[in-house]
Parts: structure tokens; sequence; C-alpha cells
């Protein structure tokens, strides 16, 4: 039996936040420490794509997360790093899953129909208005990046669920026609408590923006902090920490003893100004390190691009060799 593969895609749009921290890249990296099981995280920079974003800003996108991962220590000897678009075998991939993917499957994608939703309440006559193929095939091409490297489990956050059971429709169609090719994924989804808050209270996404960069320099990092809502309980008063932001992110940050410590001051009724310095000292001494090789790293983007380039020469020796059997599969053949 093949060891486990563990496969995840970052889309190259916007700066790592400390939720991306919480979320994804802490456990990513502690789970990649385990040699029973194989890990590939990728940059998913033709998915940023979707999004129509600015050139530049996929561009220096990607060098932050990059430079996040390598900095926090992902160790990119063992795990498969790489970036989506130097693996020219998955944009194939993907045309070949076209051949096994239901319009209709398609249309029911929760992020076209989210489009559709707008377009129709805006009152456009077009419900299809501004819905760019990239957009509505979505799906087809993060099921490449799934099949291709024959993960067994795929960790995302709640808002992908439905692409990677998607991914397995579209596995077992194939090999239902074909013949046994693909593993069929399994979306394993992170506990509510991965799911940080951010500025304002809601969840912590670019999309809100109410992020805390993970990275930030420690006066910006400051004045953020200084900025997360909280109530209007005065100095001395008895403070719940089940409904305190400032406290969630101290928790998916501190041990369990400091967060002890932290409800006992709360009870005592710290001040939320108090509450905001114990924060931003314990998340900047934390963060610090990592910071300093974050920060060397992004001034040396070609330290970054051999690392990338390593890590696609190593996904290669695998998504060569499987792009060769499926063609012969689907009939695309050498004539003699
Ligand atoms: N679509 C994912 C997101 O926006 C990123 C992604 C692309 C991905 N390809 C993937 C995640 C393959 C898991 C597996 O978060």
């Amino acid at each position: 039996m093949a060891r486990l593969t563990y496969l995840t895609g970052i889309t190259t749009t916007g700066t790592p936040h400390i939720g991306n921290y919480v979320g994804a890249i802490r456990p990513g990296i502690a789970a990649s420490k385990d040699p029973d099981t194989e890990h590939f995280y990728f940059l998913a920079d033709y998915h940023s794509l979707a999004k129509n974003e600015d050139p530049e800003k996929i561009a220096r996108s990607t060098l932050e997360i990059a430079a996040s991962w390598m900095a926090l220590g992902l160790d990119t000897d063992s795990a498969y790093f790489y970036r989506q678009s130097d693996i020219p075998e998955i944009a194939e991939l993907t045309w070949i899953l076209h051949g096994m993917t239901a319009k209709g499957l398609m249309n029911r994608a929760h992020s076209y129909k989210a489009s559709v939703q707008a377009n129709v309440e805006g009152g456009n006559k077009d419900p299809d208005k501004g819905v760019m193929m990239a957009l509505y095939s979505y799906p087809i091409l993060m099921a490449a990046d799934i099949l291709m490297f024959k993960a067994h489990r795929v960790p995302v956050g709640q808002d992908q669920k439905q692409h990677v059971e998607m991914a397995r429709d579209i596995a077992q169609r194939f090999n239902h026609h074909y013949g046994e090719t693909f593993v069929l994924p399994e979306a394993i989804i992170g506990e509510d408590t991965a799911i940080l808050k951010g500025l304002d209270g809601r969840k912590m996404s670019k999309s809100y923006n109410n992020t805390i960069p993970l990275f930030a320099d420690e006066k910006p990092l400051r004045k953020l902090i200084m900025k997360i809502k909280t109530n209007s309980l005065e100095p001395g008063e008895p403070k719940d920490p089940s409904d305190s932001t400032l406290f969630d992110i101290f928790k998916a940050f501190a041990t369990t003893d400091e967060t002890a410590e932290i409800e006992k001051r709360y009870a005592e009724g710290i001040a939320w100004g108090e509450m905001k310095q114990v924060l931003f000292e314990y998340i900047n001494e934390q963060i610090k390190p990592a910071r300093d090789e974050y920060n060397r790293l992004i001034d040396d983007p070609a330290e970054v691009e051999r690392t990338l380039l390593k890590g696609a020469e190593r996904a290669r020796e695998l998504s060569a060799p499987f792009l060769d059997e499926i063609r012969h599969a689907i009939g695309i053949r050498r004539l003699g």
C-alpha cells in the first residue's frame, strides 16, 4: 500500500495573514514532519486567474506565500513544494478531465452559483454576465492538481469541500470509463478552532479586509492589534473569553497553560488595552525569528525561485510518467 498522501494548494492572491498561519501553514508544516506520510504543498497560481487579479499582485503574492512557508521551516527536501504553473502536466490533465466532467456538475459549483445569483439579484438580463471560463472550470483545474499526485487526503477549508468532492466524482467517472487510474481523494476539513476571527470579529479573510498580515513588522502589527474590536466593558469588570476576538487569537498561539492564565485575568477584569498589549507581545515574540528569515527571503527572490524549481523538478518525476499513462489510457498514443 502506497504511503498516505496529503496535498493542498494555496491560491496566490494576497499576503499570508495569521488566519492562514493558524488554519493552514502551521498544521501543514507540522503534518509534513510525519515520516509515514507524503506531503504536497503548492502555489495555485493558475487558479488566481479566476479572480482576475492584477499581474503584479499575483507575482508578489507568489513570492510572499513561498517565502512564508520556507521561513516557517517547511522541509522542502522531504515535502513536495512547487508552483502549479511549473508542472505543465497539470494543465494538460485539466483538459483531459474536461472530457469526463459533466457540464451540469460545474453548474452546481458554489462559486459559480454565487456569481449567477449576484447577477440575478443585481437585475442583470444575462445571469452569466462577467463569468469567465476560468471561474466556471475552476473545479476541473483543482481536480487535476489533486488527481495528478494521487492524493488520498486534501486538507481544505469548508468552502473548498465541494471542489474536492467534484474531483472525486470526476475521478470515479474516468476510472469507470477508462479503467482504474486515479485515487479517489477525500477532503479533510480543519476544526472550527482553526478559523480565526479578524479585526472586526468576522472570520479573518482577505475579502473582508480585516486581516493581520503574518509578517507585519512590529509597529504595524501593534497598530493592527490595537484595532481589534472589543466590547465596552471597563477595566476591572469581569470579561467573557468565549466572546472575545483577542482571546481567540491569543489561544491560537499560546499553550494550554498560558491560555488558562489569561482566562483567569479575564475573570479578574483585565483592561482591553492591556490585553491588546499582552497579545501583541506574545505574537511578536513568537513570530520574530521567522519574520527575520521571511524578510531575508523577500530580499533574495532568487533563492525562493531555486527552491520552487527544485520542487517542480521532483514533482515532475511523478507527473510526467503518470501523464504518459493517462494519455495512453485515453487513446492518445504514439503510432509506431
Ligand atoms: N481552490 C483552493 C482555495 O482557494 C486552492 C487550491 C487549488 C487547492 N488547488 C487545490 C486546494 C488542490 C486543495 C487541493 O483555497
